[in-house]
C-alpha cells in the first residue's frame, strides 16, 4: 500500500459515534431534514495532517490506509463521542464592566428598552468600554473566548458595538484581533458600529448613522478590521430607512452583512436581510412569515439566539420549527453579551433550542456546526469532518450526540483539537 504524501501529525481512534456531519456532495448550509442529517460514523477514526483532515472511516478501515509516522501522535477516544468543533456564529465578547444590576431590574419587572431609554442597556456598557484601557478590553475578551474553546467552540464569530465612536469601535477590533492571534480559536470580526445610538446623538440620530457611514465604515474597511457589518434594526434604535443606509454603505466599501433582526418587534429586519442578500439574519423572535419567505429566496440564514429569549423572558420566541420546515437553513449562536445574554456556552444553547425553540437533538448540532459555519461564510474550512476541512473537533465525555443537549448546563468536553493541534487536556 502507498503510505501517504503529508506525514499524519494525529489520528483520533475509537469515536464511539464519529459525527461528520458531512453529506456527500452536498455543498452548502442545511435545510429542512437535512438538519437531521449527522453523518455518523460508528468506531470512527481521522486523520489529520498539516493542520487538515487527510482521512475519515471506521478505525480499522483508516488504521489500513494511513500508517502512522514515529511521531504521530495517536489519541484514543476510547469510544466517546467525537464531533466538528462548534461555532459560534454570533457574539459580543468585548465589553467592560457588567450589567447584574439589570439583571435585577428586569426581575423587578423593567423591560429591556425601558431600561435603555433610561440610560441603562447598551448605552451603560459603552461608558464602561469607552473607559476601559485596550488591555483591560483584550483581558475581558481573551477570558470570554478561552472559556468558549474549553467548552467546544473553536470558531468564534465576535462583534464591535461598545464603542460607538471611531476610537473606541477601533479600540474593540483591534482587541478582538489580537485575541484572535493569540487565541488557538477562530474569530470571525464584524464591526457594528449600528447597535445604539450614543447619548451624545440622542437629538440628532441620523448624524451618528452619518458618522458611522462617513467614518467608521470606510476606517474600519479601509484598515481590514472587519468582515463583516452588522446593524440593529429595532424600534426606538435604528429604522429601516437608516439600516438601509447602513448596509448600502458597508456593501459598497466590501463588508459582508449580517442583521439583528426582528429581535423585539417585527421591523421588517428580516426583508431588508433579504433585500441585501445578507449572510444571516440573528434573533428573528418576532419575524413575520413574508420575512421567512424572503429570507428562504435569498439565501439568508437564520441565526437564532435562545439565550437572549432565556435571559429576557421574551414571550415571542423564533419559530424554528415552521422555519426548518419551510426549508430556511437555521443555525444557533449564544449572542455572548453584558446584556441579554451572559452565556458563553454553545452546548447550553444547544440545550436551550431545543428546550424552548423545539428542535430536536441533531437540529440542534447541524445548526451549531456546519450551518453557524455558513452563517460566517465559513462553510468551506469549518463545521464537518471531511478531508480537506480544518482539523477542528471536540471529544466528549459522552457516547451519543444526544447527551450534548440532554446534559443541560454541563461542561462534557474531554478534548478540543483545533486545527490539528490539541488544546485542551
Ligand atoms: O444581540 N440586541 C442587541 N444587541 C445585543 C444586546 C446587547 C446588550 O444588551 O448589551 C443582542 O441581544
Ligand atoms: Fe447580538
Amino acid at each position: 500500500m502507498k503510505t501517504q504524501m503529508q506525514s499524519i501529525t494525529t489520528i483520533v481512534t475509537n469515536a464511539g459515534q464519529l459525527i461528520t456531519m458531512h453529506l456527500p456532495g452536498h455543498l452548502g448550509p442545511r435545510r429542512g431534514g437535512e438538519m437531521a442529517e449527522l453523518g455518523i460514523i460508528k468506531n470512527g477514526a481521522i486523520a489529520l495532517a498539516g493542520g487538515r483532515i487527510v482521512a475519515i472511516d471506521q478505525t480499522t478501515k483508516l488504521l489500513k490506509k494511513i500508517k502512522p509516522a514515529k511521531n504521530t501522535k495517536i489519541i484514543d477516544a476510547n469510544g466517546k463521542l467525537v464531533t466538528p468543533g462548534l461555532v459560534d456564529p454570533h457574539c459580543h465578547p468585548v465589553f467592560g464592566g457588567n450589567r447584574a444590576n439589570e439583571f435585577e431590574m428586569r426581575l423587578a419587572g423593567k423591560d429591556y428598552l425601558e431600561i435603555a431609554t433610561a440610560g441603562g442597556g447598551i448605552k451603560s456598557t459603552v461608558k464602561a468600554t469607552r473607559k476601559a484601557s485596550p488591555q483591560q478590553l483584550y483581558e475581558n475578551g481573551k477570558k470570554a473566548v478561552d472559556k468558549m474553546l474549553a467548552g467546544g467552540t473553536t470558531t468564534i464569530e465576535g462583534k464591535s458595538g461598545y464603542g460607538l465612536n471611531t476610537l473606541s469601535e477601533v479600540k474593540i477590533l483591534k482587541a478582538l484581533e489580537q485575541i484572535g492571534k493569540d487565541s488557538p480559536a477562530t474569530i470571525v470580526q464584524t464591526f457594528l458600529g449600528a447597535h445604539e445610538i450614543p447619548e451624545e446623538y440622542a437629538n440628532r440620530p441620523d448624524d451618528y448613522v452619518a458618522l458611522v457611514c462617513g467614518e467608521m465604515i470606510p476606517t474600519v474597511a479601509s484598515q481590514g478590521l472587519a468582515e463583516f457589518c452588522d446593524i440593529f434594526c429595532e424600534k426606538g434604535v435604528f429604522s429601516p430607512k437608516q439600516t438601509r443606509v447602513v448596509l448600502q454603505t458597508a456593501q459598497a466599501f466590501g463588508l459582508k452583512l449580517k442583521i439583528h433582526a426582528d429581535q423585539l418587534h417585527s421591523t421588517g429586519g428580516a426583508e431588508l436581510a433579504a433585500e441585501f442578500g445578507a449572510v444571516s439574519a440573528d434573533h428573528l423572535d418576532c419575524v413575520a412569515h413574508e420575512g421567512i419567505h424572503l429570507m428562504k429566496k435569498a439565501g439568508v440564514i437564520a441565526v437564532l439566539l435562545p439565550g437572549s429569549v432565556l435571559v429576557l423572558d421574551l414571550k415571542k420566541r423564533a419559530p424554528a420549527r415552521q422555519m426548518i420546515e419551510y426549508g430556511l437553513p437555521v443555525a444557533i449562536g449564544t449572542d455572548f453579551n453584558p446584556g441579554s445574554s451572559p452565556i458563553q456556552s454553545m452546548p447550553l444553547t444547544m440545550s436551550l433550542a431545543c428546550v424552548m425553540f423545539k428542535m430536536t437533538p441533531a437540529e440542534s448540532l447541524c445548526a451549531a456546526t456546519i450551518n453557524a459555519a455558513y452563517a460566517i461564510d465559513r462553510g468551506d474550512k469549518y463545521g464537518s469532518l471531511a478531508p480537506g476541512k480544518m482539523g477542528d473537533l471536540v471529544i466528549w465525555d459522552a457516547e451519543d450526540y444526544r447527551e450534548i443537549p440532554y446534559w443541560v448546563g454541563h461542561n462534557l468536553v474531554s478534548t478540543v483539537i483545533k486545527s490539528g493541534k490539541q488544546v485542551t487536556l
